[in-house]
């Protein structure tokens, strides 16, 4: 028995990273996951891989409403039904405030904060439909607290927060619970920044983080389980912060 067994789950950003693990791990848990992303090469590799009977990728651009009818339909069409939901889909910039181009800063809110929106409108009646189930909302540490130089990332993780509140208290009724995720710093793709000394970065975390090293996303992937199977039965409209215990507190030594 897998503790997904049955459930039809949705996943943005799914074809590399922390997506791409938790469709690995809902997958291994009895769902049925159907990936996301606008990397069609990895994301249908990653489907390939996790087979036809338990997986489908479509092509998702999370900003466009037409893009999410697409994929709601083809979710349908191929499982029948769907009853979860993981927003996973993000993409950073690095920049002060002062120094960000309006474009830029609105390509964060566009990815970042209308992607998850239009998920949940999008798949919200299609859960409540199949008679309940779950949305995680991928927000970050940086949705719990200020961040320098990823203002704009800040603030779109910020306003996720708002939305799974929201959402939480529009769709309990429909038997839809819906969670945040808050990683930290998680060893993938967005955080492996071109140019920078990859002994360096172990060294920041090694001292910054008080689990002393940078989290996995299969960590990430155990956490969207908890909070999307019914170990979570109770839980809804809240942010779970996982990120070895950076955001605990300041360490003098
Ligand atoms: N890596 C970290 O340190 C970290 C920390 C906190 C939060 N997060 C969040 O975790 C989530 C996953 O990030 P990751 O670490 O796996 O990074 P990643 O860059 O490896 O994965 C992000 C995925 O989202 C996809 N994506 C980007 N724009 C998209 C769009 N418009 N439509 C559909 N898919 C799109 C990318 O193609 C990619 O596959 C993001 O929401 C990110 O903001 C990451």
């Amino acid at each position: 028995m897998g503790k997904l067994d049955g459930r039809v789950v949705v996943i943005t950003g799914a074809a590399r990273g922390q997506g791409e693990q938790e469709a690995r791990l809902f997958a291994a848990e009895g769902a049925r996951v159907v990936l996301g992303d606008v990397l069609d090469e990895p994301g249908r590799a990653v489907a390939k891989d996790l087979g036809e009977e338990r997986a489908a990728y479509v092509h998702l651009d999370v900003t466009r409403e037409e893009e999410w009818a697409a994929a709601v339909a083809a979710a349908k069409e191929r499982f029948g039904r769907v009853d979860g939901l993981v927003n996973n889909a993000g993409i950073v910039r690095f920049n002060e405030l002062v120094s960000t181009p309006l474009d830029e800063f609105q390509s964060l809110v566009q990815v970042n904060q209308t992607g998850c929106f239009l998920g949940i409108r999008a798949v919200a009646p299609e859960i409540v439909a199949a008679g309940g189930g779950t949305i995680v909302n991928t927000s970050s540490y940086t949705g719990m607290t200020g961040m320098a130089g990823v203002g704009a990332y800040t603030a779109t993780k910020h306003a996720v927060l708002g939305l799974t509140r929201v959402a939480a208290l529009e769709l309990a009724a429909g038997g839809v619970r819906v969670n945040a995720i808050c990683p930290g710093a998680i060893d993938t793709a967005m955080s492996n920044l071109e140019g920078v000394d990859p002994a360096a970065t172990a060294e920041l975390y090694r001292t910054r983080v008080p689990l002393g090293r940078i989290g996995r996303p299969e960590e990430v992937a155990s956490l969207a389980l908890f909070l999307t199977s019914e170990d979570s039965s109770y839980i809804t409209g809240q942010p779970f912060v996982i990120d070895g215990g950076w955001l605990a507190g300041v360490s003098l030594f």
